[in-house]
């Protein structure tokens, strides 16, 4: 199974790839993830594309790209994997194909704009397992402690509220395009995330990917 998730900045596009990497025991690959692992270890690479992540903009796709088909060419790729923020542009999708990368579905969230800057504005990030939770919706047993390994939770630097909004703009001007570009494969499949929580939305997921 070769899953992409897409959706808005906060549509869930992380909380559901963790799910379904329990369930259908394929990993998941956040370039997300990937980048700020590199700026907590302080790499050249990891550095220059703080400066892109922190205003909200995209990192420059030859970046991304040799990153995750790096990633791909792992041994654990070959059972399946569900990438999460990957790709993001059209030129990302482009590369992806010519990888030579067949995808199966792409599992297209659809969230109002004030849902998601409501829900990334209060979003607590696990820096050390990357687990998500929210202050109001999805609290941790202990206040501002993971749950799956006591680690102290932070809120992510680009989650304030401009650089979300920024987020999203960029999100419709460069990301939106895919779902156009996919659906011309026939791969998309739209899951309203709007007021359901994450295990009513993971319930729908499960049922498309089960059929
Ligand atoms: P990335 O880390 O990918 O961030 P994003 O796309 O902005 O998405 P998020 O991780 O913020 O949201 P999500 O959809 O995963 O939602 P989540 O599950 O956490 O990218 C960050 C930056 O890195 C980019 O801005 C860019 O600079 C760079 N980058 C990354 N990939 C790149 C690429 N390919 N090319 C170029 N640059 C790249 O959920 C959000 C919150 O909502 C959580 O608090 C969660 O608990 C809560 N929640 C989830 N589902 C529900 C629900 N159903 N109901 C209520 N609350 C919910
Ligand atoms: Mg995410």
């Amino acid at each position: 199974m070769r899953l992409i998730m897409l959706g808005a900045p906060g549509a869930g596009k992380g909380t559901q790839a963790r799910k379904i990497m329990e369930r259908y025991e394929i990993p998941q690959v956040s370039t997300g993830d990937m980048l700020r692992e590199a700026r907590r270890n302080g790499t050249e690479m990891g550095k220059k594309a703080a400066e892109f992540m922190d205003s909200g903009r995209l990192v420059p796709d030859e970046v991304v790209v040799g990153i995750v088909s790096e990633r791909l060419q792992a041994d654990d790729m070959k059972k399946g994997f569900i990438l999460d923020g990957f790709p993001r542009t059209v030129p990302q999708a482009e590369a992806l194909s010519k990888f030579g990368i067949t995808i199966d579905k792409v599992v297209n969230l659809e969230v109002d704009e004030e849902e998601l800057v409501e829900r990334l504005t209060g979003r607590l990030t696990c820096p050390k397992c990357s687990a998500m939770y929210h202050k109001v919706f999805s609290q941790p047993k202990v206040k501002w402690v993971c749950d799956h390994d006591g680690a102290d939770l932070i809120q992510r630097d680009d989650d304030t509220e401009a650089t979300v909004r920024n987020r999203l703009k960029v999100y419709k001007e460069q990301t939106f395009p895919l779902v156009k570009f996919y659906q011309k494969e026939g791969i998309v499949v739209d899951v309203s995330g709007t007021g359901k929580n994450a295990g009513g939305v993971f319930d729908e997921i499960q049922s498309i990917l089960d059929q």
